[in-house]
């Protein structure tokens, strides 16, 4: 390559790699995979080390992928004092050697690496203040980021206070992670109400810091590993050291970590981990090596990007070749259509593998993949396997793209495509057995309106033609129950005991378990909260809707529509005349308006679970907020109350509360509201 096409690669490498930076760090979804963008990454790299004239300042070379969103002022953005800088990395082991070469030679002393996993999260940036957390960034551009420090409070294992001997103010850093369990329940969530998944659980954690409500933040399962403390902040000799401090003040800090006296073991750790981070809850992406010895990391110093005293490992993405057999065109409760692809069966990662997504249509295309073919399918970051590509060398001649059906797979209605969707829909709301079932499983679901009942006896409801819209379940008899197979007396009577319950649900359910797309658990309670019954909703322009917070176009145009479709407005009617919560103080048994204009905390354990806390405070007209201020009502202590909040209600001279003295306010019992101002302060 001569200097002129140099120049023209080195330009159009910075081009890719800047609009993948953004896709990665700010949409949240990006559409290369990690190792594609290392590979043009370290092009560049060699690229530009032949010709230092071309480097310049603005080269992703140069400076840290920033997530910062120009378009979103909605964190306020605040200088690090220390820069969040980014790590080498290296996917060959030799290169790994040579790191070490580099290390041997610069430092004349002996030294040691400290090696730890490479959690493949979101960096965050705490500050503690007399062992308060006070401050939490995100890593930003390296010099700004955005203060989540609200959100980060949500995270169940980041303390607020810390023990034992902590510096007087400090700074740690780390990686908020969603593990797989949680990034599971989010994705089945959000495909549930028809709004795309998260690629991987790197990208939900950093889509979830980035939230607006902290509340939902704490709902999502987030986690928290710290790995480093700026070394100006606190004499300590090592990085380990530095850590087993942390561990000891109460931080999250990984016992997955060891120190290597040579490069060999610094191998084996690598050789170890490459397997048995299988077996994580969260995901890994590589080893960091790390030098121990603070006064060596000191003498290395830094580039414009990273340290010299430490480079990530990263591993492979796991890959493996198998037929494609077969594609399964999958209905969704929204009529969405995905492609699911059957494969021969074949182990990645620790799991035997047969299906895989294919995403929609115009993944197909862009692969290019044929019936017959023998394809790629890799398990990086995600767990959710995916199909990179086709191997070309194993296509049998004469192999024909599959063919994208035109009618729906279950009603055969003809599939249509709107402007600015990536997916086809079966329009046959109404008609489609699958999109019919799938709104019944939505409604009796958990989360919504918690009847116990499955699948399966959907599937037998919808066969024997007992139910075709969620309202037909109140007019099942114990008679016609007892008609059906496999339907005894005490099993029909704990079905009909639970569908009674269900009258008792408050409205914000109610209105999730009507399965407007795009609406889960959250918007429909703060739709609820906002409008407080379900006429006012239906009433509302698309202006009003979007007043509502956190809700967009997407959202609010989703409910305009859904509340300007007669039969929706028919089955809402019949669901009513059922007895369900249409307001939020609907006169069930449990509403009342005891705690209207009350802003509560809650705290510690209770003798019910703290969403459904929160949702009887609600129900009672009650706010909940996540942090005790100036403006809370009371503080409502379960056992095991958080130490810093009962801390804050004292200085602000704020009223705790027990959950005994607080069930005293709720109707029907003696105590009206108005004592809680007379209760003693812990
Ligand atoms: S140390 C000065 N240790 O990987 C750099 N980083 O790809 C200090 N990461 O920006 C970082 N696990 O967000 C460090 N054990 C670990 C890590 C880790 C994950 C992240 C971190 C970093 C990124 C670079």
């Amino acid at each position: 390559m001569d200097r002129a096409e140099a120049q023209q690669r080195i330009a159009e490498l910075r081009d890719i790699l800047l609009e993948n930076s953004r896709k990665y760090y700010i949409d949240n979804a990006p559409d290369m995979s990690d190792q594609e963008f290392d590979f043009l990454m370290h092009e560049l790299e060699a690229l530009e080390s032949q010709y230092p004239e071309f480097i310049t300042p603005d080269s992703p070379t140069q400076r840290v992928g920033s997530d910062l969103d120009p378009s979103s002022g909605s964190f306020v953005k605040r200088a690090h004092r220390y820069p969040m800088l980014s790590l080498g990395n290296t996917y060959s082991i030799e290169e790994v050697g040579e790191f070490a070469a580099r290390a041997d030679k610069a430092l004349q002393e002996a030294f040691t690496y400290c090696c730890e996993l490479k959690f493949d999260g979101t960096a965050i940036c705490l500050t503690y203040r007399n062992g308060r957390l006070v401050q939490a960034l995100t890593r930003g551009d390296g010099v700004l980021g955005d203060d989540v420090t609200e959100n980060a409070r949500q995270i169940s294992n980041i303390p607020r206070t810390l023990k034992g001997d902590y510096p007087e103010e400090f700074e740690i850093r780390g990686e908020v992670l969603m593990p797989y369990s949680s990034f599971e329940a989010l994705n089945r969530e959000r495909e549930d109400i028809g709004e795309a998944p998260f690629a991987n659980p790197r990208n939900a954690a950093s889509g979830s810091l980035k939230l607006g409500n902290p509340e939902e933040v704490g709902r999502r399962g987030l986690w928290c590993t710290l790995y480093h403390i700026p070394a100006q902040s606190i004499p300590f000799e090592t990085h380990s050291e530095a850590l087993d401090k942390a561990a000891s003040w109460g931080l999250p800090v990984s016992d997955d970590r060891r120190i290597c006296r040579n490069i060999e073991e610094v191998r084996n750790f690598i050789d170890y981990w490459d397997t048995a981070r299988d077996g994580l809850p969260y995901a890994t992406d590589g080893v960091v090596i790390k030098i121990n010895e603070l006064q060596a990391q000191r003498a290395l110093g830094y580039t414009a990007k990273s340290p010299r005293w430490a480079v990530a490992y990263k591993f492979k993405a796991e890959q493996a070749c198998t037929p494609l057999l077969s594609i399964d065109y999958q209905v969704g409760r929204t009529g969405a259509v995905t492609p699911v692809a059957n494969l021969g069966p074949v182990q990645l990662g620790g799991t035997t593998v047969r299906r895989a997504t294919l995403v929609n249509a115009d993944q197909i295309a862009s692969l290019d993949i044929r019936l017959g073919d023998s394809v790629y399918v890799e398990k990086g970051g995600e767990i959710i396997p995916k199909i990179t590509g086709v191997n070309l060398a194993l296509r049998p001649a004469g192999a024909v793209p599959p063919e994208f059906p035109r009618c729906c797979p279950d009603c055969g209605t003809p599939l249509v495509k709107q402007e600015g969707e990536a997916k086809w829909f079966c329009p046959n709301t109404d008609g489609c057995p699958t999109q019919i079932k799938g709104r019944i499983v939505h409604f009796i679901g958990r989360k919504a309106m918690n009847v116990l009942a499955g699948d399966a006896t959907v599937d037998q409801f919808y066969a024997t033609g007992l139910v075709r819209r969620p309202s037909d379940l109140y007019a099942i008899s114990k008679y016609q129950l007892m008609s059906l197979e496999g339907w005894q007396d005490r099993a029909a009577q704990r079905f009909l005991d639970s569908l009674a319950k269900t009258r008792k649900v408050p409205f914000e359910r109610v209105l999730f378990a009507l399965g407007i797309r795009f609406v889960g658990e959250t918007t429909a309670r703060d739709i609820a909260r906002h409008f407080g019954d379900i006429d006012s909703i239906a009433a509302a322009s698309r202006e009003q809707l979007l007043e509502v917070a956190e809700v967009g176009d997407v959202i609010a145009g989703s409910v305009f529509d859904y509340m300007h479709k007669e039969e929706n407005l028919e089955e809402i009617a019949r669901l009513k005349e059922a007895g369900l919560q249409f307001s939020t103080n609907g006169g069930g048994e449990a509403a009342s308006d005891a705690l209207a204009g009350k802003t509560i905390v809650i705290s510690g354990n209770f003798s019910i679970s703290r969403d459904d806390m929160k949702a009887l405070i609600m129900n009672h007209g009650g706010k909940c907020s996540g942090s005790v201020s100036g403006s809370t009502s009371f503080l409502l202590a379960g056992s095991k109350p958080g130490p810093e909040k009962l801390r804050k209600c004292s200085q602000l001279g704020i009223p705790v509360v027990s959950e005994e003295e607080f069930r005293a306010m709720l109707p029907g019992a003696a105590a009206a509201a108005e004592e809680v101002e007379e209760l003693t302060l812990f």
